[in-house]
């Protein structure tokens, strides 16, 4: 069966991606450098698919480790899930952001022409939409106007792949364009577990549920949306990851082409749609204060996914229902698994 190197592979897509291309039959070759996930998640993995990976450990910048990656396995394609993803942190950090983000990206490339592997899925982002021009948001809409680093760096590695391809059509690449993915699997082994206090909303009302956090802060009610609060497309994480085995499929089969999908659910659900229905399907509380906008933010962002559907077969199937219950189960089972 054909090997997937994955990149940051035991992150919250990367993990969660990892389940469901094992459960359709791929190997995986994986490489992460646990600066924003957890060693124990290859177990997670192994739990939930009775199946091990072919495990690095270490950094996309080491150029001589992703060599050796590439000559001990036969590569078909490749996964680059390995980036900083806080877009607050972005801001007060961005030569770490460029480095991590978008240097370790040329490393892998470099690596993977000269390996001769030459089909890659790169995770983007919305945010290289910056402030969308309209919503839904098609491919075709313009992209720029990113208003962090993190953004930004998402559309350097765009504009960087975009030019490979030109110079060399033989590349096979898919860009996926993330809304905001939400939940987790629903055996609750595998999660968003942010370090810290989460900076996204999903985490952070789970936490509030759970009574580690006392409230959430609602970042604004004064948008131009029906309630006042932000809007986004959430998307259930398992519906983001089974989008990359289509990917995957599409790559395998095809042959020079670069295609861009967005994925999301096509629904904007605003912040306090998301508190109440998080509170409706966990029968749970989640008290909040309205507070000032943050930074950044912008009022509305949901996608047009009718490309993917149509060119990948694939559209996301579970609800908001879904994903509030899973991310509910999978924080409690996170206070067990801390106290034990
Ligand atoms: C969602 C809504 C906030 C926290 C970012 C990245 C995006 C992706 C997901 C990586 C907004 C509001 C949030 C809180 C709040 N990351 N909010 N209180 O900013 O849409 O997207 O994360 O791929 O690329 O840009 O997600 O979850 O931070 O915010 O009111 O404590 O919730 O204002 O309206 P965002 P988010």
């Amino acid at each position: 069966m054909e090997k997937i190197f994955i990149t940051g592979c035991c992150g919250y897509i990367g993990s969660h991606t990892c389940v469901e291309l094992l459960n359709a039959g791929y190997e995986i070759i994986g490489l992460d450098n646990f600066s924003n996930s957890k060693p124990i998640v290859l177990d997670k993995i192994k739990e939930i698919t009775g199946k091990d990976i072919k495990f690095y450990e270490g950094d996309m910048l080491d150029k001589e480790l992703l060599n050796k990656i590439f000559i001990e396995n036969e590569i078909d394609c490749v996964i680059d899930f390995a980036a900083f993803k806080s877009v607050g942190d972005s801001v007060s950090k961005p030569i770490e952001y460029y480095i991590n983000n978008v240097s370790s990206v040329l490393t892998l490339l470099e690596t993977m022409k000269n390996n001769k592997v030459k089909k890659l899925i790169f995770s983007s982002s919305a945010t290289v939409y910056g402030t969308p021009e309209k919503v839904p948001i098609t491919e075709d809409c313009r992209i720029g106007g990113t208003t962090n680093p993190y953004g930004t760096s998402k559309l350097y590695v765009e504009g960087i792949l975009q030019d490979l391809y030109k110079s060399d059509n033989e590349w096979d690449i898919c860009i996926f364009r993330y809304f905001n993915p939400v939940g987790a699997h629903p055996s609750g082994l595998i999660g968003e577990d942010p370090n810290g206090v989460p900076a996204n909303l999903m985490p952070y009302i789970a936490k509030v549920a759970t009574k580690e956090l006392e409230y959430l802060s609602v970042f604004g009610a004064d948008y131009d949306t029906p309630d006042g609060t932000g809007v986004r497309d959430y998307i259930h994480i398992v519906d983001l990851a089974k989008a990359h085995v289509k990917g995957v499929e599409k790559l395998l089969k095809e042959s020079n082409g670069l295609f861009i999908y967005n994925l999301g659910t096509g629904k904007g659900y605003s912040v306090l749609d998301m508190i109440n229905a998080f509170e409706k399907v966990n029968s749970v509380k989640v008290p909040y204060k309205i507070t000032a906008r943050r930074a950044g933010d912008i009022a509305k962002c949901y996608a047009d996914s009718s490309l993917a559907s149509k060119e990948l077969n694939w559209c996301a199937t579970l609800t908001l229902e879904d994903m509030c219950k899973d991310a509910y189960n999978y924080a409690r089972k996170e206070i067990v698994n801390e106290k034990n």
